[in-house]
């Protein structure tokens, strides 16, 4: 078992795939999945989950959608109980701050009797590019529910990083990383940023809560996914999370990385510029 693949819920995802690319570059095997791979994982399929299992020994779980959602604790509980039957031995497990739901999660992982890390996350830089606010930035006008708040976001590849470390080095274990940005912005804050160094005019549009989830609906996003925004913008967003934390220098010995140097890595890879987003699409 000592060499069996390190398995990766959330092949595709901004962490998972991150996680896996640090990994195999490190020469360790890996086993990545999610709905798209073979074998297949699916969270609201637990029917998948044994085979994407078996023959692993450490495993990152990213869940869907959210860990705030109110199911979530029962089918981490049920995850868990397949894991410890298929002979998992320790799982790193992505969450989020200030969630209550998420909480309830971690308790279902912590007294699992299987080795594990928290890594709880603050809200993701790459939420700007590569999830819903991408649309926004290229163009030219992000609307979101969310006024003053000051959110501390983290970057994608440090949390990369610390789950690496957490899964590869045994020092980290059973251990909780709280892992934010070095400073805590609002959204006026970051699209200023954003737009300084793109060279182009990019706003931020705060609107009521309600109007954005009426606007979602007439879109034909899902009700599951109107809660979860919902929830995020109004329970969780309310400055709970505002607080720089050390997790990162505290797991990696290194500072965490700034929103400036996201923003400058982000212009470099091309996502932002939108004459080859217009042509690509
Ligand atoms: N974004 C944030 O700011 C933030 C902050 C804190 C915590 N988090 C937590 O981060 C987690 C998500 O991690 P991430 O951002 O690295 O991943 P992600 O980018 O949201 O992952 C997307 C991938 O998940 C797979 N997926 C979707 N539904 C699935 C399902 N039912 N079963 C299995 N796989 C599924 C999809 O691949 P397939 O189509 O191939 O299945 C998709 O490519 C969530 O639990 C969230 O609570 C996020």
């Amino acid at each position: 078992m000592k060499n069996a693949p390190i398995l990766i819920i959330g092949k595709n995802g901004k962490t998972g795939a991150r996680v896996n690319q640090r990994l195999q570059s490190l020469g360790y095997e890996t086993r990545p999945v999610s709905r798209s791979t073979t074998p297949s994982f699916d969270w609201e399929d637990p029917a998948t989950w044994k085979s994407a299992i078996q023959g692993t020994r450490s495993a990152y779980v990213t869940y869907q959608p959210d860990l705030a959602v109110p199911r979530a604790e029962a089918t981490i509980k049920a995850f868990m109980r397949v894991a410890a039957e298929a002979g998992l031995v320790h799982v790193v497990m992505l969450s989020g701050r200030g969630e209550e739901g998420a909480q309830r999660a971690e308790e279902a992982l912590i007294t699992s009797g299987i080795s594990w890390n928290i890594v709880r996350c603050s809200w993701f830089n790459q939420n700007f590019s590569e999830n819903f606010m991408l649309e926004g930035i290229l163009a030219g006008e992000l609307v979101l529910p969310a006024a003053d708040t000051l959110e501390p976001f983290v970057d994608a590849d440090d949390i990369a990083d610390v789950a690496v470390a957490t899964l590869t080095n045994a020092r980290h274990r059973n251990k909780l990383y709280e892992l934010t940005g070095p400073r805590a912005l609002n959204f006026a804050q970051c699209i200023e940023e954003i737009s300084e160094a793109l060279g182009r005019p990019v706003k931020y549009t705060p609107v009521p809560v309600d109007d954005y989830i009426n606007a979602l609906n007439e879109q034909g996003v899902s009700e599951d996914y109107q809660w979860l925004l919902r929830e995020l913008f109004t329970v969780v967003f309310d400055g709970r999370n505002s607080q720089v934390m050390s997790g990162i220098e505290e797991a990696l010995g290194r500072p965490a990385t700034d929103f400036k140097t996201y923003v400058q890595k982000t212009i470099a890879s091309g996502v932002w510029n939108t004459t080859t987003q217009r042509q690509s699409a």
